[in-house]
């Protein structure tokens, strides 16, 4: 069909062009008054240079609005945008995987610290991150100690399936990397090999108990119950028994001198560290988040003494 001329065609409802500042001022309406949020999507279409009076096209403005939208709806940010930043890496996230936090960047700094106590430049490590989810952890120590072998583990073939996309996109920067993702429970998916042989073992498990998960706001639900939830520890702790399997399973597959670290919850540090010396760690401490919380436990086992 031939358009009329002599008929101008009426634009589309919303499709005038805006303003930058305008299209935060809608948005922070749609969302309820979350400017940051607002802010945040601006920054994920348009790119976070531009002044409040710079032209928004329709077509920016459209899709500006249904993140909007779906953030609105309660899908968390993350997922929205569909990837998020950890340590420098842009990880690709969705509801298969846990949205990487801040706390578990600051694991990964204390797992560094290790890392350069084990062998003083970092590099030559086997490394293992059990559950790795997106990967968040693995690709951080691959890309930051150069020369490491690391093994990724996770029991959900979905996670694993992020993370391979991540792993691909990490190597497009840092061809060299060395990082093999396995399903499976925790360390029992490693290639026989290795066992004694891995000097860090690094691992987010799942520490929300069962309680805890049924009072957690809808937004932090939509993510896997299984990257989040674990069942009660050996001395009743809640939500600590993954962080147990791990520290138990890590103890055959390390070298000695060699070191697991954990993220737990700040409430589960002091029966954590119990447990790390009952099984048999020469040291163990935990480290504090950024907000100076128990967060981090790290479980030393000492080179072998002889005679
Ligand atoms: C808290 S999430 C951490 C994900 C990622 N490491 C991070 O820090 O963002 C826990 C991860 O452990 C995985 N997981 C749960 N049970 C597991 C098991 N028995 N063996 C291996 N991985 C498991 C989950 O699928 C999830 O990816």
């Amino acid at each position: 069909v031939t358009p009329s001329a002599a008929r101008p065609i009426p634009p589309a409802i919303g499709s005038a062009a805006t303003t930058r500042g305008a299209l935060v001022a809608e948005l922070t309406g749609l969302l309820g008054g979350a400017h940051h949020e607002a802010r945040f999507i601006a920054d994920e279409v348009l790119g976070p240079a531009g002044s409040d009076a710079s032209a928004v096209s329709p077509g920016s403005a459209i899709v500006a609005r249904a993140l909007a939208r779906r953030r609105r709806a309660g899908e968390p940010l993350q997922y929205v945008f569909g990837h998020w930043a950890f340590r420098g890496l842009d990880l690709v996230v969705d509801p298969r995987v846990l949205i990487p936090r801040p706390e578990t960047e600051q694991v990964v700094e204390v797992a560094l610290a290790e890392a350069r106590l084990l062998s003083g430049s970092g590099s030559g490590l086997r490394i293992v991150d059990a559950g790795t989810g997106s990967g968040a952890i693995a690709l951080s120590l691959a890309t930051e100690l150069p020369g490491s072998e690391v093994w990724a583990t996770d029991a959900s073939a979905d996670a694993l399936a992020v993370a391979a996309v991540n792993l691909e996109r990490v190597r497009a920067d840092h061809p060299h990397v060395v990082v093999e993702l396995v399903e499976g429970s925790w360390l029992q998916p490693l290639p026989q090999e290795p066992q004694g042989q891995i000097e860090l073992i690094v691992s987010n498990p799942p520490y929300v108990s069962e309680p805890e998960w049924d009072e957690l706001p809808d937004e932090v639900r939509a993510e896997p119950r299984q990257a989040l939830v674990a069942g009660v520890g050996r001395e009743g702790t809640p939500g600590l028994a993954d962080v147990e399997t791990v520290l138990e399973g890590s103890f055959a597959w390390l070298t000695r001198p060699g070191c697991t670290v954990v993220e737990l919850a700040p409430h589960q540090a002091e029966p954590a560290a119990r447990v790390a010396r009952t099984l048999g760690y020469d040291a163990v401490q935990v480290e504090p988040d950024l907000a100076g919380r128990p967060r981090t436990l790290v479980a030393r086992v000492e080179s072998e003494r002889r005679g």
